[in-house]
């Protein structure tokens, strides 16, 4: 059903729009009781064997919304009725910029992938803690915040740039993320580099602690897929010295291995999303979770497009697990899809809850699964 208004709707309106227009959709479907009464019941309905603590918050389930789509906390209710079990908004930076000029946004609908170049197109730091301190919550929803560097900003004042958004937007966040892995906004990812990473991250988690009353927000890092395995270790290694709360693996690849370019798309500069993403994303998280087990809290991104990709990504360390393209592709039914199937797959397992599923691949009793 979603296909074929896919097709007939959004095919072929121009990537950025049809996501305007479907978000205007899903803020509206928030603010309507009646819809959200409806909506809220058919595509949300919560699974209570999912239901999971991490990063010290109680959560509905596993599943969220990866960073990007709600760049500026503007429509966190709609999303989580339609079963998102957390929402992170961002990437904000902390000056308000409009990003790359468009076109921006592409689709490699065989591919089932997108390309970005958007650039943190974004309101600023203020402007979204402004909103986040208005918002009356319709759902009790876990709200992450993805924080990155303003473009005018040099690298050399990077940190600076992140500290002015931290400070600001800690209060209003379940967890913080710092975003060094975009490849969209120059320079951003060499702040990936432990020598660049470890005093950013010691800043902002002290500016958090400035501003959050008492309240330790969990605060986690945010990679690329392109990192050399030995960077990788690097950065698990930091994280655990620095007492970081996480790890999210990953966001979207600069590399392009296996497209071919069949598709124009392809060949535009940005990153990568998608499909195409899956089997690198899940690398990544396994090697995180060889290097520091349980000591800290990964969180699996990159190509998630079914039950079985994301209970894959919790036998092999992940959490929580987020997702992006997909619900482009799929659709506003996807996280219910998404949900039912987990849940199934959680009670065929001889596992009693999710939280005794992950990383039961590393411990060597996790079932065979398929790659979907
Ligand atoms: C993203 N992603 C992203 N990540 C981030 O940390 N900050 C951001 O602002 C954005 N913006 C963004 C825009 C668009 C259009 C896309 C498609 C993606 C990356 C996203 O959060 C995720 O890490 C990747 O897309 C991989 O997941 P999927 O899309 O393969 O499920």
């Amino acid at each position: 059903m979603y296909q074929l208004l896919f097709r007939l709707l959004f095919a072929r309106m121009d990537p950025e729009r049809a996501h305007r227009a479907a978000f205007a959709w899903i803020r509206l479907a928030a603010r309507v009781p009646v819809l959200r009464t409806f909506a809220a019941a058919v595509l949300a309905p919560r699974h209570r064997e999912l239901r999971t603590e991490a990063l010290g918050l109680r959560m509905h389930g596993p599943f969220g919304l990866a960073a990007g789509f709600d760049k500026n906390a503007a429509g966190i209710d709609g999303l989580a009725l339609l079963g998102f079990d957390h929402v992170e908004v961002g990437t904000v930076t902390g000056e308000p910029q409009p990003g790359n000029p468009p076109k921006r946004l592409f689709r490699l609908p065989r591919e089932r992938a997108l390309v970005n170049r958007m650039g943190f197109n974004n309101e600023g730091s203020a402007a979204v803690a402004a909103r986040l301190g208005a918002r009356r919550s319709v759902f009790r929803t876990t709200v992450g915040v993805n924080i990155g560097k303003t473009k005018a900003v040099p690298e050399a004042e990077a940190t600076a740039d992140y500290v002015v958004s931290a400070e600001r937007l800690a209060p209003y966040a379940d967890y913080l993320v710092v975003n060094v892995s975009s490849p969209n906004t120059p320079g951003l990812r060499n702040l990936q580099a432990t020598a660049a990473l470890r005093p950013l991250l010691r800043a902002v988690r002290e500016a958090a602690d400035r501003t959050s009353r008492g309240r330790r927000v969990p605060l986690l890092v945010k990679i690329a897929p392109d990192l050399a395995d030995e960077d990788v270790d690097a950065v698990a290694d930091l994280a655990v010295e620095l007492g970081l709360d996480g790890i999210i693996a990953t966001n979207t690849t600069v590399a392009r291995d296996g497209l071919g370019l069949r598709s124009q798309s392809a060949a535009e500069a940005g990153g990568l999303s998608g499909a195409p993403l899956k089997e690198r994303s899940l690398e990544v998280l396994r090697r995180l979770h060889g290097r520091v087990g349980d000591r800290l809290t990964l969180v699996g991104v990159g190509g998630i497009e079914t039950a079985e990709d994301a209970w894959r990504r919790i036998l092999a360390g992940a959490t929580l697990v987020q997702g992006y393209s997909a619900f482009v592709y799929r659709g506003p039914l996807w996280s219910r899809a998404l949900h039912d199937g987990l849940a199934r797959l959680l009670r065929e397992s001889p596992y009693a809850t999710l939280a005794e599923a992950v990383g039961a691949e590393a411990r060597g009793d996790a079932p065979r699964t398929e790659s979907a």
